[in-house]
């Protein structure tokens, strides 16, 4: 029998818990660590939408990336899409686990396996976590290219291996790239320490207008992979992680969510 302190063992040993950001929210959310796991379903959100999924396939355990409860909560209550949320799970006796900031950061975790995904070589940590011991933990990645391609031939590959609908750019089109940088998610905090590192481009999610022209102005170039887009992938990850570790433990991976942002 697995428990879910068993399969928290786990998920701690691949991402540990104490990587988290100070403002994150991550770990077991909701759920009694001696309850036995036999259904697991794995998303990048939870969402009413997957949590539904979860019930109707009478699922013990929702995994995702993004954690509930990010800001502190004094109710829990049907007023609220949150309250709402963790009534319907604790009803339906489904637990619910987050691995966020922890897993982006972990040395196997999002980052290093977007780098790997669209076939980075030499991947180093673009901000590694300081620790003398230890420097593969960290914010981001870094690494070339093994072909040099154009800024148009890298990004129509993101968006293909991505499965991206639309895919913003900021730079010259036929500019040749080698150096990337990535950071899943929203992760132009890190766009200063992608430059200091002389890459040419930085992939990246949510872009907005001021990063844009500040990249542009500073001479490298950004694909916006989208927040959904070069998140969603966690999915398989964390499918492939789980499935490894757990023979007799059945895995579901959410194919029902896509990006709430739509292009006409
Ligand atoms: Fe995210």
């Amino acid at each position: 029998m697995v428990t879910l302190k068993d399969f928290m063992a786990v998920m701690d040993a691949f991402a540990p818990t104490n990587l988290a950001e100070d403002w994150d929210n991550c770990g077991l959310l909701v759920g009694d660590e001696t309850k036995e796991i036999k259904k697991i379903l794995i998303a990048l959100e939870p969402s009413m939408l997957v949590i539904d999924d979860a019930i109707q396939n009478r699922v013990d355990l929702i995994v995702t990336h993004h954690p509930l409860m990010l800001n502190k909560i004094n109710r829990i209550t049907t007023k609220s899409l949150e309250g709402q949320k963790i009534m319907k799970l604790i009803k339906n006796d489904i637990s619910l686990y987050a691995a966020h900031t922890n897993l982006d950061k972990a040395p196997l975790g999002l980052n290093q396996y977007l780098a790997e995904f669209i076939g980075l070589k030499n991947i180093e940590v673009l901000s590694p976590i300081p620790n003398e011991f230890n420097k593969v933990a960290g914010l981001g990645r870094i690494g070339d290219l093994e072909l040099g391609l154009s800024l148009e031939e890298l990004g129509r590959k993101i968006k293909s291996v991505l499965k991206l609908e639309n895919l913003q750019f900021v730079g010259e089109k036929n500019k040749k790239v080698k150096k990337v940088a990535l950071v899943t998610g929203s992760g132009l905090s890190e766009l200063n320490k992608a430059i200091v590192e002389g890459a040419d481009v930085f992939i990246t999610g949510d872009l907005k207008y001021h990063n844009a022209l500040y990249a542009k102005e500073m001479g490298i170039a950004i694909l916006d992979a989208t927040h959904f887009g070069s998140e969603n992938i966690v999915i398989t990850l964390l499918g492939n992680v789980l499935k490894q570790q757990f023979e007799h433990i059945e895995i579901l991976l959410d194919t029902k969510s896509n990006n709430p942002i739509k292009n006409l």
